[in-house]
């Protein structure tokens, strides 16, 4: 039985494909269409899951929505009555939105993939969320819980899940909602609503979480775990452009300034800023300030979830947790809820986000709805596309880049090591690319972690980009207990997906200053030698080599654009950086030879 699983007109489009259960292929839109968090019917994700599958449209036995568009509608209508006239602009835009695209949801699918109109199911938002997590985890009984912006109506569910059933317990609706509540924090801070996020939690460690007090003024938790917004703090609920109002900018002052170049007295003035500017000092003020701000929220948010994970605990006796939801990927707060909520275990996907939402609509109607077993559990990321050897060499020689080819695997791995302990910079580039928003061995770039200049290497000529997110280590999974606060790594999953952040240890920090955070942690990943056999012996060789089987591992993409999808792709991203050599599959270019 094979069933397609959708998200779209939201955030991130993507599709999923299962066959009796087994995932056989998942993806975002914006690897294809090279439009970062692209939301629009996801084309080419489609037909790249029913390509693996070896199937067409007309093959499918069911497609499956991951939300309720009417459910959707009724929430913004509602909210418009509420607030209108304010939200009169908020209504204009959304109705263009659902005339053309969201209520046609169903005769759209029909048409774009010859099913007919009982094959298409729809799921709830919240639901796919919860069933993306549960379902492939490797969990029989558990609690679930998921927290993003905002679903339909829902913003957050408590939840179990028992073999191939789930239950909602409870939920909390819109406006109240951790992710809005963060993303204005995002807007504020200078950066991009849905994308800076992960921004805000790495600029929260070189900040003091001085201004929680103010932070608790626009929003309160409940004895139940349940939380609510002073609405009159914010606009999301009826602007499309404005996430809070001139209340909340008198509360935590002017905005951060989107050009500001970000720097603390900690950090000095780095060399890539170019010249220091006179007012050097004032400006380190200004930074801490912000990065004072940035600590506070995310102090908050880390509250808000352990006070609902404590609760949801607390009602369903579970040891193990399940999170997804956009929030799931705040891998700060996720290791928190780890040690201080009465679970054993957490498991969170690598698509937390409304991506993840068409695996869970898919598992959802697989499992749940149509009774059937749990037969897939989520053991690595890898679900995207492959490009073959023969793809490789047909960009390379016709695009006249010259070349290596390594029919050995030995040979190939230790010219990547040599070109490591060399201080350089690699693309590496192997096998089908990462489902959700991180880089996993896949589509990365990978260097030195020992070497204490690659930060100022990498952020100039590389990645483009602010200080303020740090590096991420890959580890032999179980060598990570080694360097890491993090007992029996293997067995916690949120690691394989870098979805924990766990101290550095004391005696290991000098070893690691690329990817050791201002904070002493690190956002690990933990590699497995049977999920990633290649990826896994490149770091066990380079561990031979330099004594620590650790290589810092960032997203193979340049500041703004999605990560490299295609061997073209990374050629494009390799050649405008400062990389040394690009590794596709078993050819290297080198920078030397161009
Ligand atoms: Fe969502």
């Amino acid at each position: 039985m094979d069933i397609l699983g959708i998200s779209c007109y939201y955030h991130d489009a993507a599709a999923s494909l299962i066959r009796d259960g087994q995932l056989i292929a998942a993806a975002e839109e914006e690897r294809f269409s090279r439009k970062k968090h692209d939301f629009d019917f996801p084309k080419n994700a489609i037909n790249y899951c029913l390509e693996a599958g070896g199937i067409t449209g007309m093959d499918l036995d069911y497609v499956v929505f991951f939300e309720k568009p009417f459910r959707k509608l009724d929430r913004i209508l509602a909210t418009v009555l509420q607030t209108y006239p304010q939200s009169w602009k908020v209504f204009r835009e959304s109705m263009i939105t659902w005339v053309v695209d969201k209520l046609w949801v169903a005769s759209t699918l029909e048409a774009e993939l010859g099913v007919t109109r009982e094959k298409v199911l729809f799921s709830d938002h919240h639901l796919s969320h919860a069933a993306s997590a549960y379902l492939c985890s490797p969990f029989d009984d558990a609690a679930i819980l998921t927290v993003d912006g905002v679903g339909e109506w829902v913003t957050a569910t408590y939840g179990t899940g028992k073999g191939s059933d789930i239950r909602l317990l409870k939920q909390m609706d819109f406006p109240h909602s951790v992710g809005l509540l963060y993303s204005a924090f995002t807007a504020f801070l200078g950066f991009e609503v849905n994308e800076g996020e992960y921004k805000v939690m790495g600029m929260a460690p070189y900040g003091v979480p001085r201004y929680t007090d103010k932070v608790w003024k626009v929003v309160r938790q409940n004895q139940d775990g349940s939380f609510a917004l002073d609405m009159d703090y914010f606009s999301f609920h009826h602007s499309t452009d404005k996430t809070y109002n001139n209340r909340f900018a008198a509360l935590f002052g002017d905005p951060r300034p989107v050009s500001l170049h970000f720097f603390t007295a900690g950090t000095g003035f780095p060399s890539y800023f170019g010249a220091k500017p006179g007012n050097y000092n004032e400006l380190c003020k200004l930074n801490q300030h912000y990065a004072d701000i940035a600590a506070s929220i995310q102090k908050v948010t880390e509250e808000l979830l352990v006070g609902m994970a404590k609760n949801l605990q607390k009602m369903t006796g579970q040891t193990k947790l399940c999170i997804a939801g956009g929030v799931g990927l705040n891998s700060v707060a996720n290791t928190r809820i780890l040690n201080e909520c009465g679970f054993d275990e957490v498991f969170v996907q690598p698509a937390a986000g409304d991506g993840g939402g068409s695996l869970g609509a898919a598992l959802w109607a697989y499992n749940t709805l149509l009774g059937k077993p749990r037969v897939f559990r989520m053991e690595n990321a890898y679900w995207g596309r492959h490009y073959n050897a023969g793809e490789i060499r047909s960009f390379l020689d016709g695009s006249n880049i010259p070349y290596q080819v390594y029919e050995n695997e030995d040979r190939l791995l230790n010219r990547v090591v040599d070109h490591l302990k060399g201080g350089h910079v690699i693309g590496w580039y192997q096998g089908r690319f990462e489902w959700g928003p991180r880089a996993l061995g896949n589509r990365s770039i990978i260097a030195d972690p020992g070497n204490p200049n690659m930060k100022d290497i990498f952020i100039p000529t590389i990645k483009f980009r602010e200080r303020c997110r740090p590096f991420a280590p890959a580890i032999l999974a179980e060598r990570a207990q080694d360097y890491f606060e993090l007992e029996n790594p293997t067995r916690h999953y949120p690691a394989r997906y870098m979805l924990y952040v766990v101290p550095v240890k004391e005696d290991k920090k000098q070893k690691l200053p690329a990817i050791t955070h201002v904070d002493g942690t690190g956002r690990l990943q933990t590699v497995f030698r049977d999920q990633s056999p290649r990826y896994y012996s490149l770091i066990d060789r380079f561990g031979q080599a330099t004594g620590t089987p650790v290589i810092l591992n960032t997203s193979f993409n340049l500041k703004g654009e999605p990560i490299v999808t295609t061997p073209a792709n990374a050629f494009n991203t390799f050649s405008k950086s400062e990389m040394d050599a690009l590794v596709l599959d078993n050819f290297i270019v080198e920078k030397s030879a161009l």
